[in-house]
């Protein structure tokens, strides 16, 4: 059994491209039989950017009830809030009296921050808190809380997971071998989803499809891709068409032939699109429902979560003994 776990920050609902490049690849490692999953909203790492008491509240319940509707089960998993498991901030303090500060100066997020205020001609420092300088040292608490053998992540998240994978070599060479398990970053990269105009689906690029946008937005979102001027009987490249492009991705490999012979038999452009929108309705109406029912019953997420950090601590206990025991802390 391998423990695999994945870190949610909470930052707006998620869009297309999230769901395809990190929630449905989650969900689908937590279907594995040989995989212990813990999945967490990383709600005080938010914190290093999210400084509005309501929307912070807001993202984190968000966040929860969309991993959920899309499909996250409670009972397979550990689904918990880190800040509900203090073993972790315990850890991350022991942690960081065994991280160089260098490690942290040459971490990409805080090296873009500081170049930031240097193009502003401010102190270098300037828009740096101790929060976002030590972020690496919390994900670090993190994961090694729970003896995790595989971390998930996006490629700009490896060397968070190096710097974790650093810190476990110095505690174990002045402490003995066992006392932290190193963990392995996976990062596979998947076919990056396409957002309406082409480029990366993105939040700030604006060309993102929010997961539970109503059908009509959806529809009136997927009418913006750009298409060309040819008549509609023209048979058309699919390869060489957005809409066909994004369809391939979601869509079950019989339904994308289908929609490829009407391709190269000639499709209008409304009617592609109108395939595209019908078949997001079809995928995600059943997921907005949930969410909006869980929306509509914060207290049901809330159960959920303290069961899953209740589980969390009950692992996590015997590591943190671990841990004290071998610096000194304990006997
Ligand atoms: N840093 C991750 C992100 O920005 C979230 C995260 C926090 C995380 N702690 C983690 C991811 C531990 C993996 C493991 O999305």
């Amino acid at each position: 059994m391998q423990r695999v776990l994945t870190g949610i920050k909470p930052s707006g609902i998620p869009h297309l491209g999230n769901y395809y490049g990190a929630i449905r690849p989650a969900l689908a490692l937590a279907e594995r039989a040989d995989v212990q999953g813990l999945y967490f909203i990383a709600d005080y790492h938010a914190l290093t950017s999210v400084h509005d008491r309501a929307e912070l509240d807001r993202l984190i319940r968000g966040i929860a009830a969309a991993w959920l509707a899309l499909g996250l089960d409670p009972a397979r998993v550990l689904f918990y809030r880190q800040s509900a498991v203090p073993e972790t901030f315990e850890l991350a303090w022991i942690l960081a009296c065994f991280t160089s500060k260098g490690a942290l100066n040459r971490a990409h997020a805080y090296k873009a921050r500081v170049e930031e205020a240097v193009r502003k001609q401010l102190d270098p420092d300037a828009l740096v808190d101790m929060g976002l300088f030590n972020y690496p040292v919390l994900m670090a608490a993190d994961i090694l809380l729970f003896d995790c053998d595989r971390v998930p992540v996006g490629s700009d998240q490896l060397q968070q997971i190096e710097i974790a994978r650093d810190i476990v070599g110095r505690v174990n060479h002045l402490y003995g071998d066992g006392v932290l398990h190193p963990p392995e970053g996976l990062c596979e990269d998947t076919a990056l989803l396409p957002g309406l105009d082409g480029r990366k689906m993105s939040k700030s690029y604006g060309n993102a499809i929010p997961l539970f946008a109503p059908p009509k937005e959806v529809r009136k979102l997927v009418g913006r891709i750009v298409t060309d001027s040819s008549p509609p009987e023209a048979p058309k490249d699919p390869e060489a068409s957005l809409i066909f492009h994004i369809y391939r991705l979601l869509a079950p490999p019989a339904e994308t032939a289908a929609l490829r012979a009407r391709y190269e038999a000639g499709i209008g452009w409304g009617d592609a699109k109108a395939q595209l929108a019908d078949l997001l309705e079809r995928t995600f109406a059943a997921p907005r429902a949930r969410y909006e029912e869980l929306m509509a019953h914060p207290e049901r997420i809330d159960a959920l979560l303290a069961d899953g950090a209740a589980r969390a601590r009950a692992l996590a206990a015997p590591v943190l003994a671990r841990v004290r025991r071998a610096i000194g802390i304990d006997r």
